[in-house]
This record gives C-alpha cells, sequence and structure tokens, in this order.
C-alpha cells in the first residue's frame, strides 16, 4: 500500500472513531440535552491542546454477539490537555457506545492515564456518562471498576481528582466519583445512586423518580456528594475550570499564584460597622468574605449543603486560599453533624494540597439535641477537630464574634497549631455564651433574688464586661492581635507571605485513624 493509501486509511479510521456510536445515538444524545463526550472536552480544555490516547481501542468479547459490535475508543475517549496552560489527564465516557458502559478496555484505558497522571503529578478529571458495569462482560468489567477504585485511593492526596457527573452514574460506578476530590453534577441530566427507583420501589415500596432520588440537587443539597451543580454543561464545564485555577498540580507543587490587580493594602471601613451591636443579630459571612479576598471572588464549594458553615476558594494578594467560616446567618453558625463533615473533608483537601486555610470564626457552640447525639456529633464533630489539628500548610483564624466552648478549640485555636491568630474587638472567648455562663455559676444566687429576671440580667451584663472580649486570650498569647477590621486584608496578605516559607509535619506513621 502506498503511503498515501495509509494516510487515507489512517484518517479514515481517526474519523470512524470521531464518530463514536454514529451519528443516531450522537442525535439521541443531543435530545437528551447532552453534549457528546468530545464535545464536552472541548469545553473543558484549553482550544486545540488535547492529545488523545488509545483511540483505536476496542474490546475483546465476544459473548451475547459483542463480537460484532466493535467500536473504537470502546466507549471512552482518554487523553492528556491544558486547562489555562497547565496539564491535566482527562476521560470523557462516551453514551453513544454501549451507553457508556465499562468493559475491561474501556477500564484499562481510564486506568491508564491515571497512572501517567501519578508519574507526571497532574490532575485527573472524569467526565461520567455511563449506564455502568457493560453487562455482556459480567465480572471482569466489576474488575475493570475494582481497578479504577484502587487507583482513586492510591492517587488520593497525591494528585487532585474530580469527577464531573453529565449523565447517569449508577450502583458500585457512583464509589470511584465518590472517592475523588470533587463531584460537580448538571441540573436535570446527570443523575447518582448505588440502587436506582425500580429496586427501591420494589424493596421499600418507595415510589420516586431518578431526579428525585439521585439528581443534582439532592446530592447538592441532601446528601452532599455534589460539591457544585451547573445549570447546564457548559456551565457545569467552566465551573471546573475555574476550580482547577485554585488548586496546584499535585502534592508537592506550590501553591497557584496569579498577578492581583487588587490593592494589598486596601482597607475596607464597611468591615468596622458589619458585626451588629445585637449579639444575637446575624449577619452575613460571605459578605465579610468577599470584603477582603482579591476582587471579592469567593469560589463557594457545597454552597448548598451545611450552608452553618461556609467554605471554599479564593486569592489574597494573588495566592489561592480555603476558606472555612461558621455561617451566623444560618442556624446562627452552630457546629453540627453535616457542616463538621464538610468542612473537615475541605480542610483535608486544602491541606493534601499546600493550600493555606483561613478561617473565620463565630460559632456558638456545637448544636444540642438528640437528633444530633443519637447520629454522632461527636464522632463527626472529633473529625473536624481531626482536620485542624493534623493540618500542616499555613493556617490563620480571624474571630469576628463569638468562640464559645468546644467550638473555640475546634475551629483552628493556637492550641490546634493555628499560625497567626487574630480577633475583632467584637470577639467574645468564652466557655460558654452569657446568659447560659450565669444560669449556672450564679444560679442560688438569682433563685434567692426578690426579681430573678433583673438579677440574672445584671449578671449577664458584668459576665459579658469580664468576659465577652477578645482581651483574656490576648492577654494569654492565645491571640497573636486584636486588629480593626477594616485591616484585616492587609494584615491577612501580610501574614500569608510572612507564612509562606512554613515547613511543619506530623510524627512519621503509616496513617492516622481519624474518626470515620
Ligand atoms: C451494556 C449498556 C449498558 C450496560 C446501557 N447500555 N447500559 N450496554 N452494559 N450497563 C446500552 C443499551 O443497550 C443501549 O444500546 C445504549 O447503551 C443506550 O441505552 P438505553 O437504555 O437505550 O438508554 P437510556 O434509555 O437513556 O437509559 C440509560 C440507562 C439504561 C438508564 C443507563 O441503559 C440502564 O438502565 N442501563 C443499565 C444500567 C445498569 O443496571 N448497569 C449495571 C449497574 S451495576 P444501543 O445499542 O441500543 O444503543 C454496576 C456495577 C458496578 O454498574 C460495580 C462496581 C463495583
Amino acid at each position: 500500500m502506498s503511503i498515501d493509501k495509509k494516510l487515507e486509511q489512517l484518517k479514515k479510521l481517526q474519523d470512524d472513531a470521531r464518530l463514536g456510536g454514529g451519528e443516531k445515538r450522537i442525535e439521541a444524545q443531543h435530545q437528551k440535552g447532552k453534549l457528546t463526550a468530545r464535545e464536552r472536552l472541548d469545553l473543558l480544555l484549553d482550544k486545540g491542546s488535547f492529545e488523545e490516547f488509545d483511540m483505536f481501542v476496542r474490546h475483546r468479547s465476544s459473548d451475547f454477539g459483542l463480537d460484532k459490535q466493535k467500536y473504537f475508543t470502546d466507549g471512552v475517549v482518554t487523553g492528556c490537555g491544558t486547562i489555562d496552560d497547565r496539564k491535566v489527564f482527562v476521560f470523557s465516557q462516551d453514551f453513544t457506545i454501549f451507553g457508556g458502559s465499562l468493559s475491561k478496555a474501556h477500564a484499562e484505558k481510564i486506568c491508564k492515564i491515571m497512572d501517567m497522571a501519578m508519574k507526571v503529578g497532574a490532575p485527573v478529571i472524569g467526565l461520567n456518562d455511563s449506564g455502568g458495569a457493560r453487562i455482556q462482560e459480567g465480572v471482569i468489567s466489576l474488575g475493570g471498576y475494582a481497578d479504577i477504585f484502587l487507583r482513586n485511593t492510591l492517587a488520593s492526596g497525591v494528585v487532585p481528582q474530580i469527577s464531573v457527573v453529565l449523565g447517569p452514574c449508577a450502583g458500585g460506578a457512583v464509589y470511584s466519583p465518590a472517592i475523588t476530590d470533587f463531584v460537580l453534577m448538571v441540573k436535570g441530566t446527570s443523575y447518582m445512586f448505588v440502587t436506582g427507583p425500580n429496586v427501591v420501589k420494589t424493596v421499600t415500596h418507595e415510589e420516586i423518580t431518578h431526579d428525585e432520588l439521585g439528581g443534582a440537587m439532592v446530592h447538592a443539597s441532601k446528601s452532599g456528594v455534589a460539591h457544585l451543580v451547573g445549570n447546564n454543561e457548559a456551565e457545569t464545564l467552566l465551573m471546573t475550570r475555574k476550580l482547577m485555577s485554585f488548586i496546584p498540580q499535585n502534592n508537592l507543587d506550590e501553591v497557584p499564584m496569579i498577578e492581583s490587580n487588587d490593592p494589598d493594602d486596601r482597607m475596607d471601613e464597611e468591615l468596622n460597622y458589619i458585626v451588629p451591636d445585637n449579639p444575637n443579630k446575624p449577619y452575613d459571612i460571605k459578605d465579610v468574605i468577599t470584603r477582603i479576598v482579591d476582587n471579592g471572588d469567593f469560589f463557594e464549594i457545597m454552597p448548598e449543603y451545611a450552608m452553618n458553615i461556609v467554605v471554599g476558594f479564593a486569592r489574597l494578594g494573588g495566592r489561592s486560599i480555603g476558606i472555612i467560616a461558621n455561617q451566623p446567618a444560618y442556624l446562627a453558625g452552630v457546629l453540627d453533624i453535616n457542616s463538621s463533615d464538610k468542612a473537615g473533608r475541605f480542610i483535608r483537601f486544602c491541606d493534601a494540597f499546600n493550600i493555606p486555610i483561613l478561617t473565620f470564626e463565630d460559632v456558638p457552640g456545637f448544636l444540642p439535641g438528640t437528633d444530633q447525639e443519637f447520629n454522632g456529633i461527636i464522632r463527626h464533630g472529633a473529625k473536624l477537630l481531626y482536620a485542624y489539628c493534623e493540618a500542616t500548610v499555613p493556617k490563620i483564624t480571624v474571630i469576628t464574634r463569638k468562640a464559645y466552648g468546644g467550638a473555640y478549640d475546634v475551629m483552628n485555636s493556637k492550641h490546634v497549631r493555628g499560625d497567626m491568630n487574630y480577633a475583632w474587638p467584637t470577639a467574645e472567648i468564652a466557655v460558654m455564651g452569657p446568659k447560659g455562663a450565669v444560669e449556672i455559676i450564679f444560679k442560688k444566687e438569682i433563685a434567692a433574688s426578690d426579681n430573678p429576671e433583673a438579677a440574672t440580667d445584671k449578671k449577664v451584663e458584668e459576665f459579658r464586661e469580664k468576659f465577652a472580649n477578645p482581651y483574656i486570650a490576648a492577654e494569654r498569647g492565645y491571640l497573636d492581635d486584636v486588629i480593626e477590621p477594616r485591616t484585616t486584608r492587609p494584615r491577612l496578605i501580610r501574614a500569608f507571605d510572612m507564612l509562606s516559607t512554613k515547613r511543619d509535619q506530623n510524627p512519621p506513621k503509616k496513617h492516622g485513624n481519624i474518626p470515620l
């Protein structure tokens, strides 16, 4: 065969591969409001940056007539590309080929890019759209999943892993995204569940739709499985790009720095007045965050879940940081099971990837009640405490108002290796709120008084004057400084600069035993 013929043949095979499961199935995919595997990669990656691997891979099965249905790529497009000129490895499941189901060959392709990502230290992004295990391949397919789960686990904390769920993701297949660092979903067309509506109906007699059981909003607001949700695929993929911009390439890489046009010494007068005089009045901690970070740009993670704590990424002086903040505007910012899990996992991600942590604290304590106690607030709260204690990245705290009880210790206090701990003059640091404290320590005195209510109020005022301020903690050195709120941005930028060469480590061990 002449070279021209050979080139023609190559082009034909490539065109064939790029057509996936064929025009009809592509049309069906579009009809469902979904993009194809390749269209998605075009949106995710920098233009023209995609290098495809294993285009000519096909399955090797012959059962159930599979020998007569062979498609190049075998239902997953894999390779390497860039996002803002930074290398990433990607796989994008192609629903037009066997419903994106996972065969041995399909799994091998995913494993290959994961292995390469580990070798060269770059993130892995998986675009999931799959009917699950390739039914015709049986246990061989299950083995393929396990090969991926193992790699997800070994890569955890070495390279960032992001899962974007853009279609079905059911059965055991959910466990690969679940192990990865971030799960993004799209409203309306993606769903995740261990057992689908039919099985649910048989077992529990509940009638429920795919979306009600495992749609994007369920996982974003109820289960906590999804970290971010887009209104459509394009928005979800752009969110993925933005998320990547805050994250280093691997656990040995430095945190991304960009040129910031927001002056480092910018002050914000409004911050001095943002905390209400009445300690029981709420304010929105996100107003505080956006007034301080570069250009007010706060990229919130899990915005619909456990809203009593706010977590997300931002930049200070161009340096990317992770923020954890109690939210007084929701349940008074109390710590509970879900907020502990949410913040604990976020802190561990930041720590694994050298992202400095900034904590804003305004917390009345842990949520009381049988629901919380029976469901293990002890165990879950311990995760948050553990995550803060073990983190060795630069850690700064700003106490804006309440720091009560155990929550004072937990929220990156000096005692758990907070590097720089600041308080605003509005801070109240005590074992508990003034009223609760007074009712205990002056119980007899109040009972004996002619007017118990007035006596309580008087004692509350005395207690507040004495303890509900930052100066006792500052006197002990538990705070490094009490700062004027409007100066918070410049103070934080200077402190993170100072801490940029921080080196700290935990005792050598196989791994700790975080209370799961
Ligand atoms: C082989 C599959 C497939 C699968 C879909 N297809 N799922 N082929 N193995 N798991 C094929 C269909 O035969 C069809 O082929 C094409 O993909 C599109 O499927 P449709 O059913 O026409 O599409 P749709 O109506 O959109 O429904 C999508 C679906 C449904 C909801 C995903 O296909 C479905 O329920 N599939 C089975 C899901 C499942 O039970 N998987 C196993 C889960 S257990 P043609 O040729 O017509 O285009 C699991 C275990 C993992 O995954 C274990 C890890 C530990």
